[in-house]
């Protein structure tokens, strides 16, 4: 008997991991990134990452509260008196879909560690993509066939919880509306977690700082791509009315521009900037596997996610040349598994200071991975070239964005 679909898609998820480890000219090297946790091995050393990571979370959530309750914005004291819109805002793109245990290391995965990890480790925007399932607004990444990762009502708790714990923080959400759902929609999943009442509505005489939000109790910015704004729920944003982006679907390491991608109706950055438009610098890099798809790179990722500004891909190199071209920081970054790099450094290089209060995520690099882990086993059925044709039939485009 057939497996169902969705249990089908996630073992063909688990399976293509290996597939993005094959070198781009086609050469196989049999490598292996630790993609899968089909080997007791591989589960057993990604536990340890992930133990180390809970403790260190645990024991600093508590000194996050306590050193930034009295003087820190944001992990930092000298961000307190800063606009909003002039302190760099470190992201977490697609924040909801993991590549862990939870998922089976999937491929559709562009973060090793959640939401709540990534804001006790110092990140400020969260980024996904929501969709309608049975008229719920679900986060799902791409479809909710692929990587389903539960309500967005549930996961706004969780940042809910979390900005009850941690008074002094300014956080950022950016939700993709894959299905067009309307504001009413959204308030009422706001609503029903709680979040709602930390808010923040401009008041169109530009932004404050980040202690006149915290003072003011409105310290979550929610912009959503794209919504019809409506005065009943003024905390939601229309992404594209407040912020302009760089590119986000980048294949090549010397991919990174700065260049204005969205929103079509400014003609260039320097023109969205002039009008008050936020930038927000995309940092991820794909892997092509074939004409339409496209997965996260994890194999990169220490060239992607560094601070370094010597060398192609680097993000501390995008962000200097963005600083540059611009005249100004990125307002916003997103990046891939956040933790490696780590890329948080970079968006203090940006601000300019040493944070306080924060923990820090063990960076669970690929080639420990490779070095301890036995390759899985080989799927009797299906090369690499017939799962990518089943993916491509099963999804039309997988551009994972
Ligand atoms: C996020 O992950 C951490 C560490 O694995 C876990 O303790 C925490 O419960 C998770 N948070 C949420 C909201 O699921
Ligand atoms: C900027 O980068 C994107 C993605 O790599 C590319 O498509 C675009 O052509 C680049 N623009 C310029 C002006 O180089």
């Amino acid at each position: 008997m057939l497996p169902s679909l969705c249990t089908f898609l996630r073992a063909a998820a688990a399976l293509t991991a290996t597939v993005h480890a094959i070198p781009q000219d086609g050469s196989w090297g049999g490598g292996w990134d630790g993609g899968s946790s089909s080997t007791s091995t591989t589960t057993s050393s990604f536990a340890v990452a992930a133990a180390a990571s809970a403790s260190s979370t645990a024991s600093s959530t508590a000194s996050a509260a306590s050193s930034t309750s009295t003087t820190a914005c944001n992990n930092s004291p000298d961000l307190c008196s800063r606009a909003y819109n002039k302190v760099t805002h470190m992201g977490a793109h697609d924040s909801a879909f993991l590549r862990d245990e939870s998922t089976s290391n999937s491929i559709a995965g562009n973060q090793y560690y959640n939401a709540t990890v990534a804001l006790d480790a110092g990140l400020r925007l969260l980024q996904a993509q929501v969709h309608d399932l049975n008229g719920a607004i679900e986060l799902c990444h791409t479809s909710c066939s692929l990587l389903d990762a539960g309500t967005l009502e549930a996961w706004l708790g969780d940042i809910k919880t979390w900005m009850d714990d941690n008074p002094n923080e300014v956080v950022t959400l950016l939700l993709v509306n894959s299905d067009s759902k309307d504001a009413a929609d959204f308030g009422s999943v706001f609503s029903g977690s709680g979040i709602d009442v930390y808010g923040y509505t401009p008041s169109g005489d530009g932004w404050p700082t980040l202690q006149e939000m915290i003072t003011a109790g409105t310290r979550l910015v929610t912009f959503i791509a794209s919504i019809t704004t409506d005065s009943d729920y003024s905390y939601l944003l229309n992404e594209f009315d407040h912020v302009f982006e760089t590119a986000y679907d980048v294949t090549s390491l010397s991919g990174f521009n700065c260049t204005l991608d969205r929103p079509t109706s400014q003609d260039s950055a320097s023109a969205a900037i002039s009008a008050g438009l936020m930038p927000l610098m995309n940092h991820f890099k794909y892997n092509s596997l074939g004409a339409s798809i496209e997965v996260p790179d994890a194999d990169n990722i220490a060239i992607t996610n560094s601070p370094d500004t010597d060398t192609a891909g680097n993000l501390g190199l995008h962000a200097q040349t963005c600083n540059s071209e611009w005249g100004t920081v990125p307002t916003f970054v997103l990046v891939d598994f956040f933790n490696e790099g780590p890329a948080i450094t970079t968006a203090d290089n940006m601000n300019g200071i040493d944070a306080v209060g924060r923990s820090t995520v063990a960076e669970t690099t690929t080639t420990v991975s490779t070095s301890t882990a036995a390759p899985p086993p080989r799927n009797p059925g299906m090369g690499t070239g017939a799962l990518v044709a089943f993916l491509v039939a099963t999804v039309a485009t997988l551009v994972l964005v």
